[in-house]
């Protein structure tokens, strides 16, 4: 029997929060802050009746929330593993050696873009601009950037995190407060 989709009341009163900000009839604009709760509270990733939920709160369509989620690189439509490598695709990284960095990552875990070991542990995946270009080329794991990354640094990098307890890099729910 599938799990029942539902935010825990703690998360559901901030979604409750995020709908107020917006005047009556806008509520559609909590969209994208109501995708990343629902990323972190439902394993990191967004799986279509997750994205219906989110659409029946708003009470919009389906494929309003589809839409959304399909077109930023920061949502997630498959699983994950317990520590998700995004690498800057966008220009600046791309030129200060993203490309190399990538191709780096996927010969040390065996697996390409957008793919996850088979011990669930790492996925490997490019987005696009982290804003944080002037320290190009940047990655992120969780929470944390990591930047001036180099060969070298994402060794270290990928080491530490296969030696300590990777769930702890996902985006905690915990960490978001709303006014
Ligand atoms: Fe990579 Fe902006 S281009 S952080």
């Amino acid at each position: 029997m599938s799990k029942e989709i539902r935010f825990t009341d703690e998360t559901m009163a901030l979604v409750q929060k995020m709908i107020k900000r917006y005047p009556e009839g806008k509520h559609k604009s909590a969209l994208i802050p109501m995708l990343h709760l629902a990323q972190m509270e439902f394993d990191g990733w967004l799986d279509s009746p997750v994205m219906d939920y989110v659409a029946s709160i708003l009470k919009i369509q389906s494929i309003e929330v589809y839409e959304v989620a399909s077109f930023y690189s920061m949502f997630n439509l498959k699983p994950v593993g317990k520590c998700l490598i995004e690498v800057c695709r966008t220009g600046p990284c791309w030129l200060l050696g993203a490309e190399d960095l990538v191709k780096h990552i996927e010969k040390n875990l065996k697996i390409k873009d957008g793919e996850t070991t088979p011990d669930g542990m790492f996925t490997l995946k490019t987005v696009e601009c982290l804003a944080a270009c002037g320290t190009a080329p940047v990655i992120q794991v969780g929470e944390t950037y990591h930047e001036n990354m180099t060969c070298e640094s994402v060794d270290l990098l990928l080491g530490e995190y296969k030696i300590k307890d990777a769930r702890k890099t996902h985006y905690d729910i915990k960490h978001i407060s709303i006014k």
